[in-house]
């Protein structure tokens, strides 16, 4: 007999507003899933796009993220904010790599909204159970989600200077946030200062294994032949990889 498919998850969530609202739904014994595990953090703000990698690295399926509404941060820095930019920037991510970005879930919650955090949690969990397996369901091989999950961790600190600089907005409302990154501009700008550096990561990892030919590496990256000459092309000119004619394959130079 076929067993359920039970996600794993976690929550990573504020202390001031989202932990209340949980344990306000904990003592009013509100019911939602048990697997999903809290850690509880002073700010959304605190939460990296690291931590968010590694879980889903090692098996998590869904990934929330609780804080305070936006204007009601317990900290003058007003981390809700940054963490909004985070998540929206690290959905991006995810779906250039080919996971599914609704594994990943923001949400505003007040110390006094407990019945509003069980629903979303409810609603989380049914969602993550439909998704199926982190990996599996997105037609991935284990190795392969590794491989891509490690190059774009690699890049955190790249991803920090350029949301730092370049993709980091303030907007008063959260519909304003979505609308900013769902737009033509930020796409551009994702084109072009993060999906590059993505592909390249990803070629790196894989030559560091062993070397390949351009048709082996489209096929385990899912990139065109023509993709990855370009990507090839513009690496071997900075002196990154070479290519081994007897061989016909790319390896690291
Ligand atoms: Fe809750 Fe900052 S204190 S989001």
């Amino acid at each position: 007999m076929a067993t359920e498919f039970k996600p794993r998850m976690l929550g990573i969530v504020c202390n001031w507003c989202c932990y209340g609202g949980a344990d306000l739904a904990g003592v009013s014994r509100f019911q939602y899933p048990p697997y999903i595990r809290l850690i509880r953090v002073m700010c959304s703000g605190r939460v990296d796009m690291s931590f968010i990698l590694r879980a889903l690295a090692n098996g998590t399926d869904g990934m929330f993220i609780g804080g305070c509404h936006l204007g009601d941060c317990h900290y003058v820095t007003h981390g809700n904010h940054d963490a909004i930019n985070m998540v929206e920037l690290t959905k991006k991510i995810l779906a250039n790599i080919g996971v599914n970005p609704a594994r990943l879930r923001l949400e505003w919650v007040s110390a006094g909204e407990g019945i509003r955090f069980a629903s979303i949690m409810n609603e989380f969990a049914e969602q993550v159970t439909e998704l199926g397996p982190l990996g599996k369901s997105e037609g991935m091989e284990d190795s392969d989600l590794k491989l891509k999950l490690e190059a774009v961790t690699r890049l955190i600190p790249y991803f920090r200077v350029v949301q730092n600089e370049r993709l980091h907005v303030r907007r008063d409302t959260e519909q304003e946030y979505k609308e900013y990154y769902a737009s033509v501009e930020c796409d551009r700008l994702f084109r072009e200062l993060i999906a590059d550096k993505i592909a390249l990561s990803e070629i790196m990892m894989l030559l560091r294994e062993k070397s390949l030919s351009t048709g082996e590496m489209a096929n385990i990256l899912g990139f065109t032949p023509s993709e990855i000459s370009r990507h090839l092309i513009s690496s071997a000119s900075q002196g990154l990889i070479r290519y081994d004619a007897d061989q016909k394959r790319f390896a690291i130079a």
